[in-house]
């Protein structure tokens, strides 16, 4: 069986690295990772690699950013005569950013097998790209591969077939149990006793200079509570600086490798984001975690976990704020099949489903 991976951005890197790994043992079969290049910088990709001890890509297509069509459009340009030539037996894309649409279209018309890890979430915004990205990957997926009810539910709804979905859990966490110890034994030198964790990266959140501004202002009060540590995304520190907003008492860093990320995260007294993955890594950690956001296409962090949706009313931010450091955060528990053998359920699904290809 041979085996494309097909990844690019930064939370991708997290989901493929479990795969690859149960794979790797399993008879017969042949695995190529193709990077597009859609995340470049060393701190949003290369480091991943390392840490998560992801072999180096066979293949970069180098896109690099720009929109979304000419990225999109590149990334499909570029890997056409990959799939054309290597005519592998599947090819797996993993979650919602524009590598995995871009690659489940071109996959989808040359008739070569998907196989979408991470299937089945939705936000129902489609002011959301992602929302956009994941609508349509799963319409073109074969195999779909869900981590909770909720993906499963959402796939029946918009007509695909129960043969096609496989419920196999949370990959992300088994890249998060594997490197738990090593984060854990992280110097946390530098870093206060008592801190929140913030990350912002959304286009809804930083493109507009209004809501951005308003967003750190909130920031600033929690900051007179307890330190706010901010690994800043390469598009929101361009945003802060283009708007000419200056969050002094704000601890702007670097974007972090993920252990050293993971590290911050355990020891955080809340965390505020909004992004998908760092809601289901602190409902897992059981680190209370309010998310800057509307709607979340993860609801189980949410009726299960510690999250708590926060929108952008500064008095909600507040008072879930207060709520912590009173000690009375949200509790939560670990979802089912959030257990660290995800990748080895999608490597069986695809064995029993491909032997003798
Ligand atoms: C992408 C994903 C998003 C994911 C996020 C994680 C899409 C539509 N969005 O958003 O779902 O949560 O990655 O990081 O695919 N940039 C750099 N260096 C890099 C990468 C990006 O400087 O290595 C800058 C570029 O200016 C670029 C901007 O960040 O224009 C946005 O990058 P892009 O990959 O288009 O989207 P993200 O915002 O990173």
């Amino acid at each position: 069986m041979r085996v494309i991976h097909v990844v690019g951005a930064r939370p991708n890197f997290m989901k493929v690295a479990p795969v690859l790994e149960a794979l790797r043992p399993r008879e017969n079969v042949t695995q190529t990772l193709v990077h597009t290049g859609q995340h470049y910088d060393s701190n949003m990709s290369d480091v991943f690699f390392q840490q998560l001890g992801i072999p180096p890509a066979h293949l970069n297509l180098g896109v690099g950013s720009g929109t979304h069509a000419k990225q999109t459009a590149d990334i499909m340009t570029r890997l056409e005569p990959v799939i054309t030539e290597s005519k592998p037996d599947v090819v797996l894309v993993y979650g919602d950013v524009n590598s995995t649409v871009a690659t489940a279209l071109v996959c989808a018309k040359l008739g070569v097998l998907v196989g979408h890890v991470e299937a089945g979430l939705r936000s129902f915004d489609r002011t959301m790209p992602e929302e956009i990205n994941r609508l349509v990957t799963d319409q073109l997926a074969d195999l779909l591969f869900t981590p909770s009810e909720d993906g499963d539910a959402n796939l029946r709804r918009e007509g695909v077939t129960a043969e096609k979905i496989f419920r196999v859990g949370n990959v992300m966490i088994d890249s998060l149990l594997r490197l738990l110890p090593l984060a854990r034994q992280q110097p946390r030198t530098g870093f206060p006793e008592r801190y929140a964790l913030v990350t912002l990266h959304r286009p809804g959140n930083v493109d507009d200079a209004g809501t951005l501004r308003s967003i750190l202002e909130s920031l600033l009060e929690v900051s007179q509570e307890m330190a706010v540590i901010f690994p800043a995304h390469p598009r929101t520190r361009k945003r802060i600086t283009e708007f000419g907003l200056n969050p002094a008492q704000l601890r702007l860093i670097e974007p972090l490798p993920y252990v050293d990320f993971l590290a911050l995260l355990c020891g955080a007294t809340v965390v505020i984001t909004d992004s998908g993955g760092i809601q289901e890594e602190t409902t897992y950690l059981g680190v209370p975690c309010l998310t800057v956001r509307e709607n979340t296409e993860r609801p189980i962090t949410v009726s299960q976990g510690t999250n708590v949706l926060v929108g952008h009313d500064s008095g909600r931010l507040r008072d879930e704020v207060s709520k912590v450091l009173s000690g009375n955060p949200k509790k939560g528990t670990i979802p089912a099949l959030w257990d660290g053998k995800a990748g080895e359920r999608i490597a069986d699904v695809l064995v029993t489903h491909l032997q003798g290809a």
